[in-house]
């Protein structure tokens, strides 16, 4: 059975000091945790979190990766970049980039190609709104979303982990309850096997909301094999909880 995947998204949170005392204390209690354990950090304590993490279990994420090689993109960073620092993973299309920063299905898809070109795991983030659930549209979007990054990236499209985070879900404590989120999940395994003998290798995430109350149900669904978790990834005792479960 693969392992699972626990992914902590600290998005625009953090400071040397709070990162500091937040990694040690998940250090102190993280033991040989038997799934895999990253940690999505802002670029400009990837060096910090490098330096706290190095030599245990817990790697270390960017989340967001250029979707150029190099050049004059001001504001961007590449992947060669995070890797000088020990990334591992790198989030793409999170709902927050798609709707803040006009992120497009081929912009998403273009950065897991450059993540893959790297040697970094692109996290690829798809979702719906609550919108577009309740118009029917859930399994619609999530396939275009998958489908244009399976598209751009062919047989290598087995390297990638994908996160299903509903946006209703997100920030919100609304959770996807285990069953409805199985169903995504259940979709984005068939479009996968479609596109790729090894399909099954692949970690499908599931994020939105996800707690120490709930993660245990959700994470015993046959096709959630991980979790994206946003703040219960900034309090050390939830997110070793959540890291317990997935055991
Ligand atoms: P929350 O766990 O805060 O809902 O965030 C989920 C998320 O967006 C992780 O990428």
């Amino acid at each position: 059975m693969k392992k699972k995947l626990i992914a902590g998204n600290w998005k625009m949170n953090g400071s040397l000091a709070t990162n500091e005392s937040l990694l040690r204390a998940m250090l102190a209690g993280v033991g040989q945790a038997t799934c895999r354990v990253a940690v999505a950090v802002p670029s400009v304590y990837l060096a910090q979190c490098q330096a706290l993490l190095a030599g245990s279990v817990m790697e270390l994420a960017a989340q967001d990766i250029a979707a150029h090689e190099a050049g004059a993109y001001t504001g961007e960073i590449a992947g060669s970049m995070l890797r000088e620092f020990g990334v591992r993973y790198a989030i793409v299309g999170h709902s927050e980039r798609r709707q803040y920063h006009g992120e497009s299905d081929e912009t998403v898809a273009a950065k897991a190609q450059r993540a893959l070109g790297c040697g970094i795991t692109p996290i690829v983030c798809v979702g719906e709104t609550l919108a577009e659930r309740e118009a029917g549209k859930t399994v619609e979007v999530v396939k275009r979303q998958l489908a244009a990054v399976i598209h751009a990236n062919g047989h290598c499209v087995s390297e990638i982990v994908v996160a299903y985070e509903p946006v209703w879900a997100i920030g919100t404590g609304k959770t996807a309850s285990p069953e409805q989120a199985q169903q995504v999940h259940a979709v984005l395994r068939a479009q996968l096997r479609a596109a790729s003998a090894n399909a099954d290798r692949i970690a499908l995430l599931y994020g939105g909301s996800m707690n120490p109350g709930n993660a245990k149900a959700l994470l015993s669904q046959p096709d959630i094999d991980g979790g994206l978790i946003g703040g219960a990834a900034l309090k050390a005792a939830d997110f070793l909880t959540i890291i317990a479960a997935a055991a």
